[in-house]
Order: C-alpha cells, then sequence, then structure tokens
C-alpha cells in the first residue's frame, strides 16, 4: 500500500509518500519521498511559533512539496488532523481535501493523530527485530514540545497511557528556559550545545515528581527554579545552567520511564518526539537500558522532529486495526 502523507501541526511542512506492507506483527515501511519544509527561520525573531505565520507558510510550501513527489500512484492519503495549532491543522487538511478532489478521486482521504506518529515511530528504527512479538510488552515515553507522555504498550494494537505531564512539556521546558538564557529558538537543540562544555552537576535544580507513586510529570517548577537562580546570581555560567537544567530534565525522564518498564515487566523501551532527538537523553536510556537489559529503540533524529513519514505509519497502522480519525481539526486531540 503507497500511502500519501501531509503533516503540518506546527512549523514543519512535511510532505512523505511511503510504502508500507506486513500485517501488525509484521509491519514493514520503505520511505519512497520525503519532503520536510522547516519554519525555523521564519519563527526565530519571533522567539516561538506564530500560528497565522505558520499557516501562511504551510498554504505556500505544500503545493510546492507536492509537486516533488514523482511517484503519483497512491493507495491511501492521510493527513494530521491534530493535537496542535488549530490554523495550521486546517490548512493540511484543506490541502489534502482539495488534493483528492483533483488528483486522487477514488483514494481514500483519513484522518491521523500527531501523537500517534510519535508513537509509532519506533518502527522506522532500522534495528528493530522483524517479528514484533519480540519487543513486548514495552514503555513508550513520547515526549515533544507539547506532550510528555508515557505508554504502556502491551502489543502492537492494545496500549494504554500511564501518565502524563501536568504543566509545561519536558520541550517546552526546553524552549522556556532557553529564552531565560536568550538563546534562540527552538530552545532544545541551542540547550544542548550550550551544555556540552558546561557542569551538570554545578547546579542542583529540582527535578519535581521524580519520586511520585505515579507516572505522571512537572516541569513548570523546574523552569521557575531556573528563573529564580539566574535572578539571584549575578555571575552565572551559561553553559553550567544549560548542563544543570538538562540533566534534571533527563534525571526525570529516564528514571519514571525505567520505573514503569519495572513495574509494567517490560522487555522493551522506546523514546520518540523531539526531546528524544537529544544526545545526553540518549545515552542515558541508552547506557541504563544495557545495564537493565532491555531492548531499546529510538527512531533516528529525522524521525524524531516533525515529519510526514511518521504520519504515514500510523495511518498504516491504524488501516490494519480500523481505527480512524475524522477529517476535522482536533488542537487538543491525545493518545
Ligand atoms: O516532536 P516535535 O518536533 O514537535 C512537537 O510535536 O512538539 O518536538 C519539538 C520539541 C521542541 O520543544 C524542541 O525544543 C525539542 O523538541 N527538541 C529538543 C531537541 N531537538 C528538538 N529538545 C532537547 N534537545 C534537542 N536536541
Ligand atoms: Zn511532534
Amino acid at each position: 500500500m503507497k500511502i500519501l502523507s501531509i503533516e503540518t501541526s506546527c512549523d514543519e511542512t512535511g510532505i512523505s509518500l511511503v510504502d508500507a506492507q506486513g500485517d501488525i506483527n509484521k509491519p514493514e515501511f520503505n520511505i519512497l519521498e520525503e519532503y520536510v519544509a522547516s519554519q525555523i527561520e521564519t519563527h526565530r525573531e519571533w522567539g516561538g511559533v506564530v500560528p497565522d505565520l505558520a499557516k501562511r507558510e504551510h498554504d505556500k510550501k505544500l503545493p510546492i512539496l507536492f509537486k516533488k513527489i514523482k511517484d503519483r500512484d497512491v493507495d491511501l492519503l492521510t493527513v494530521t488532523v491534530g493535537p496542535g495549532l488549530d490554523p495550521c491543522l486546517w490548512s493540511g487538511i484543506n490541502f489534502a481535501r482539495d488534493l483528492k478532489k483533483k488528483n486522487f478521486p477514488n483514494t481514500e482521504l483519513v484522518g491521523a493523530n500527531h501523537l500517534e506518529g510519535h508513537l509509532y515511530s519506533f518502527l522506522l528504527d532500522e534495528d528493530r527485530p522483524e517479528n514484533l512479538k519480540d519487543v513486548f510488552p514495552a514503555v513508550q515515553l513520547v515526549v515533544s514540545g507539547g506532550h510528555t507522555i508515557l505508554v504502556y504498550m502491551k502489543d502492537m494494537g492494545s496500549w494504554e497511557k500511564l501518565g502524563e505531564t501536568r504543566d509545561d512539556a519536558a520541550g517546552e521546558s526546553f524552549d522556556k528556559v532557553a529564552r531565560m538564557l536568550d538563546l534562540p529558538y527552538p530552545g532544545g537543540p541551542e540547550i544542548e550545545k550550550a551544555s556540552k562544555k558546561g557542569d551538570s552537576e554545578a547546579i542542583d535544580f529540582p527535578r519535581p515528581m521524580i519520586n511520585s507513586d505515579n507516572y505522571d510529570f512537572s516541569f513548570s517548577g523546574l523552569k521557575t527554579a531556573v528563573l529564580y537562580y539566574l535572578r539571584e546570581n549575578e555571575k552565572v555560567a551559561e553553559k553550567d545552567v544549560a548542563a544543570s537544567f538538562q540533566q534534571a530534565v533527563v534525571d526525570t525522564l529516564t528514571t519514571k520511564t525505567f520505573k514503569a518498564a519495572n513495574e509494567y515487566n517490560a522487555r522493551s523501551i522506546m523514546v520518540s518526539g523531539g526531546v528524544a532527538a537529544n544526545s545526553v537523553l540518549r545515552n542515558s536510556f541508552e547506557s541504563q537500558a544495557k545495564e537493565k537489559d532491555l531492548n531499546l529503540f529510538i527512531p533516528p533524529i529525522q524521525y524524531n522532529t516533525d515529519n510526514a513519514s511518521i504520519i504515514a505509519v500510523a495511518s498504516y497502522i491504524n488501516n490494519l486495526v480500523g481505527k480512524s480519525y475524522e477529517l476535522k481539526a482536533d488542537p487538543n486531540l491525545n493518545l
């Protein structure tokens, strides 16, 4: 099945053509064509994503990216309907509807959940076993700019949310702390860069809810602790603040994920979403998974941040299990 997918939920415009095959225990994906137009430069001067500007950019880029798709032999059309920024989601949905009308009148068009895109992105990890029966049960951390969610995956078709952030998402806290340090948007990669020469033990920032007896997270207290630290200390080594903040986030995320893996007898851990691009986070998960003899799946970096290929993957899985989403923007859609 060849799937043409569209992603416009935030500040990346993505179109992919993905060949998907196999049943629910052995799905296989071959990315045939893939285009992502990043809007980072457009939003950088504003210090964050401006929804109306983002919509305008999506409207402009979608037809340009679609023109690049050479193979027009498509079996399924899919577009992200949420979660995300309302005007941006509508930009993708309306484009997909027009596309169906003009170019693919006989092809089905279905909605996709962006978070399921991240959830199933581990399927693009080349190291994962061919037969997924060897992977489950698993615990997955979905950690992006808008979400921080722990999921228990019994198998491909049945998973449940264990907990999520009660306030800021982990990625959001990276972006906000970066702003406090006068680092440009998006903050995650900038904090990572700044922290390289810093001392992660220089400042003892809090690790909120690290020992709570549930799987929820909270990052707004940590952000405020950084703010107070910057206010109260005149001479501050930026690199140490960045490294110590980053370590506090990484410790919280890894501790809770491994605790859940232990409680649920997981064989594997998965990490997905934009923050999973962070190398300190990846290394920490890698060394602890090795120590505890757990499989670890983190998709290649280009599939952590937003793109349309993960949307095609999620739509294929939903197609197999008979799940679908209405073609209507749903900014607060969750897992
Ligand atoms: O998944 P994503 O591209 O978009 C959402 O679905 O939200 O995630 C974007 C988030 C941003 O908050 C960004 O700062 C963060 O992921 N991020 C990182 C890194 N790269 C992106 N955070 C920490 N370290 C990174 N290297
Ligand atoms: Zn995302």
